[in-house]
């Protein structure tokens, strides 16, 4: 597989992505500092793309500057502050005069939205609303949004395909398609708009090189996060929710993505839209389901090392089964995933052994450009 290739377009694909002429963009990241965002920042700087990153470290560690620092060799500009704060995005889209916006900023804990609705529409929805209201002053037209399989709920087959009909189930599922119609909305009041939803599957795993990866505070809810951490000795044991689901055998099914190839898909959706074209909708994942017990097994394998479980019941608003149709995604993008749940595995163990405490034990960098707001 492509266990060598660094984040963003391998070598071949670099030339030939070059070749398209978008370079030197600057693009706003807001939520850049996060997993996904941190992952998708070197994949622009690969491809050639200026990230700016906007975050208010509500849910990532600074240190993460030192590490992009690291990995890429740039000084990343990092900006400290709210999305929902108009005024301070507004200033950061004046300074530095971003030709795109991709809207990762947000929560996203499926349980917590249900316990604190009110915040999850806040920030989902008044977060987005906030970016939007200061970019419509400027000449950036093109943005990208964070959306989520989840808006197709528990769906009647699989593969799921962009058709299928929407049925969110919780508050962060519902905040995920108002922003879809927000969005439609305002690219139906001013065609000069061009969005680009991507509706991804499960992100998993880390940049090969172990000095980025997934971070997540306190227990986690994720399965490959909690797999890891039973690994690395920091757990017990996971816990699989349900052995009786209508599956092979029996576990929950996933399409799981790594983290890279999801980078790799928001460099395509950018580069799509500053080309002038059309907004678009697609599924990102690999179109392949996972069970628990088959990421279990691929993770014994790469880790070398035994995955303590038990089995208990079904976890509340889990389903059985779903995988993304990705055709329109390869048809619209030119993009497709290039990585297995091995790749993934063998990633996620490598981040996980580096880093077993996360960013937790580096302090700030002093060596990135970070303003607060
Ligand atoms: P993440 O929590 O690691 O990253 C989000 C970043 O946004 C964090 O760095 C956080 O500090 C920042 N942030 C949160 N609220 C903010 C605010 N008000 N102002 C400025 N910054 C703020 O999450 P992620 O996994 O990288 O997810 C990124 C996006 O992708 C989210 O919108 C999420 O809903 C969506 N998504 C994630 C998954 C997944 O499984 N990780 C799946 C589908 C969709
Ligand atoms: N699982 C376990 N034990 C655990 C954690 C998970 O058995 O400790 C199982 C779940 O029951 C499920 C599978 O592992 O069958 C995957 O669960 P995750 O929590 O990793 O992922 P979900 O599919 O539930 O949801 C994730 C994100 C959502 C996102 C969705 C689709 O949490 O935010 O993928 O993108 F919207």
């Amino acid at each position: 597989m492509t266990g060598q290739a660094v984040c963003g377009f391998h070598p071949t694909q670099r030339v030939a992505s070059r070749r398209q002429l978008i370079l030197n963009h600057k693009v706003l990241l807001t939520g850049g500092a996060g997993y996904i965002g941190s992952h998708t920042a070197v994949a622009m700087l690969e491809a050639g793309l200026i990230p700016v990153l906007l975050d208010d470290f509500s849910n990532s560690d600074p240190a993460v500057l030192n590490r992009l620092k690291q990995l890429t060799g740039h000084a990343l500009t990092c900006e400290r502050g709210d999305v929902l704060d108009t005024q301070f995005v507004s200033d950061v889209m004046r300074r530095h005069q971003c030709s795109a916006v991709v809207h990762f900023a947000g929560l996203k804990a499926v349980g917590e939205s249900v316990e604190q609705p009110l915040r999850y529409y806040r920030v989902n929805v008044g977060g987005l609303l906030s970016v939007l209201e200061a970019v419509q002053p400027t000449t950036c037209r093109s943005i990208v949004f964070s959306s989520s399989a989840t808006v197709y709920g528990d769906p009647a087959t699989v593969p799921i395909d962009e058709t299928f009909p929407y049925a969110p189930e919780s508050p962060y599922a519902r905040s995920k398609l108002m922003c879809e119609d927000i969005l439609a909305s305002l690219a139906m009041s001013d065609p000069s708009w061009r969005v680009g939803v991507l509706r991804y599957f499960n992100p998993v795993g880390a940049h090969a090189s172990g000095l980025i990866g997934e971070d997540p505070s306190g227990i986690p809810n994720n399965l490959m996060p909690f797999v890891s951490q039973v690994a690395v000795g920091k757990r017990e044991k996971l816990r699989i929710f349900g052995k009786d689901y209508p599956t092979a055998d029996g576990t929950g099914v996933r399409d799981y993505l790594h983290v890279c190839d999801l980078a790799d898909g928001h460099v395509a959706a950018v580069k799509r839209l500053l080309s002038q074209g059309p907004g678009f909708t697609v599924n990102l994942g690999t179109g392949q389901g996972t069970s628990v017990l088959g990421v279990l097994h691929a993770f014994e394998k790469a880790s070398g090392r035994t995955v303590a479980h038990e089995f208990v019941p079904r976890r509340p608003g889990d389903v059985a089964e779903y995988f993304a149709n990705v055709s329109l995604a390869e048809s619209t993008l030119g993009w497709r995933a290039s990585r297995n749940i091995d790749d993934m595995c063998r990633d996620a163990w490598n981040w996980q052994q580096k880093n077993p405490e996360g960013y937790r034990s580096e302090t700030a960098s002093t060596a990135c450009e970070l303003h607060a707001a």
